[in-house]
């Protein structure tokens, strides 16, 4: 199959690259390459025949056309998107135009092309979204995001998720356009850009520096190694039902708090200070104005009719990414360089 893939120069578009290569498919890249992308992230696959790369932007509907008719894709992963949520409180107009306008030039480039070759049925259009867009769930552990949970957006980033999110159906619902979609929790793993939280503590433990937690540390996310989530999403792409939307999530629930003494357990026995533990580090900060409470996906529906398992339980992925960090200096060193990394950010509101 050849897929083009949207924002694959990001975090987890660049792991959906590589398993996509690993697993015979032909992949177009179309990056814009803002501050989030790194090209390094897919340099495994740079050289492989069944590789391209488009430096486009999705704000650019002429050149997302162009892109369908020099590629022509069998199907379409949408991931390119402003993702960074502090960043959406500071300045919410980025993630207006290219989460929702953006997503809209796709759907149109996507939807022109796939008319002009005589509407395939088996052409996908599969958006990939976040939990983030069904809001703020109490603590109640018995109570999770289903597929059929009502959206309840409650930053610029999810509010503008959520709006894409429609979009999508709306093109399938008016147009017939074949579409899927996934909502994921939380992602963390190898290439994660160094102004997400497990990256910060990793890096700022390492540097001696404060490891920043936001209000008590009590906030509860559900934890998935990024490999498993591309894994999840190449098969929803492939053998999802179109119109149907799938939640994806390691079932890992955690506290931030928690998160972050682990990284810290972890680091104790990898890279040992001189004394103490990297946890006499851990300071509380001002919380991020609107910070949802808990996240949770039931990802029964993925498990059951897309046959996926997660293959590491959150223990395994934070040792596996502890190690890519403690052995991929050059790759962070280069990007705490950027814009806006290493600052506080999303306290203005
Ligand atoms: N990170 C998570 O935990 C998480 C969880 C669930 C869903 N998601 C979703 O997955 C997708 C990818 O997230 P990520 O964490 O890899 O993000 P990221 O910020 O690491 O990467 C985003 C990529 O999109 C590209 N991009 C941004 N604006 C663009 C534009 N206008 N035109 C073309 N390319 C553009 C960037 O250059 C970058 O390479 C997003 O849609 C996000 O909403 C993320």
């Amino acid at each position: 199959m050849k897929i083009l893939v949207t924002g694959g120069a990001g975090f987890i578009g660049s792991a959906v690259v590589r398993r996509a290569i690993s697993l015979g498919h032909s992949v177009v890249n179309l990056d814009a390459l803002t501050y989030a992308a790194c090209l390094d992230n897919v340099a495994e696959v740079a050289d492989h025949p069944a590789y391209n790369f488009e430096q486009a932007d999705i704000r650019d509907r002429a050149a997302l056309d162009r892109v369908f008719e020099t590629h022509m894709p069998d199907a379409v992963m949408h991931l390119a998107a402003e993702s960074h949520v502090d960043r959406s409180i500071d300045g919410p107009g980025d993630f207006i135009e290219t989460n929702i306008t953006g997503t809209y030039n796709m759907l149109e480039a996507a939807r022109s092309y796939w008319v002009a070759k005589g509407k395939p049925e088996d052409f996908r259009f599969h958006h990939i979204s976040t939990d983030e867009v069904f809001g703020s769930l109490p603590s109640d552990p018995s109570v999770q995001f289903t597929e059929d949970t009502a959206y309840d957006p409650r930053s610029p980033y999810s509010a503008s998720k959520a709006a894409s999110d429609h979009l999508v159906r709306a093109w399938h619902e008016t147009y017939g356009l074949p579409v899927v979609l996934t909502n994921c929790s939380n992602n963390y793993g190898p290439y994660h850009f160094p102004e997400k939280l497990v990256p910060v503590v990793i890096l700022n433990a390492l540097a001696g520096k404060d490891l920043p937690i936001y209000g008590d540390g009590s906030n509860i996310r559900d934890w998935l190694y990024v490999e498993d989530h591309a894994e999840a999403l190449i098969l929803a792409v492939t053998k999802g039902v179109v119109g149907r939307s799938y939640n994806i999530g390691g079932e890992n629930e955690c506290t931030n708090l928690e998160l972050v003494k682990s990284l810290c357990r972890i680091l104790d026995e990898k890279r040992p200070k001189a004394t103490g533990s990297y946890a006499d580090q851990i300071t509380f900060v001002t919380d991020r104005p609107g910070h949802d409470q808990r996240y949770a996906i039931d990802p029964t529906r993925t498990r059951a009719e897309l046959g996926w398992r997660p293959s590491v339980t959150v223990d395994q992925g934070l040792e596996k990414t502890v190690d890519w960090y403690l052995n991929n200096e050059e790759w962070w060193r280069k990007l705490q360089q950027r814009h806006g990394v290493g600052e506080r950010l999303g306290v203005k509101a």
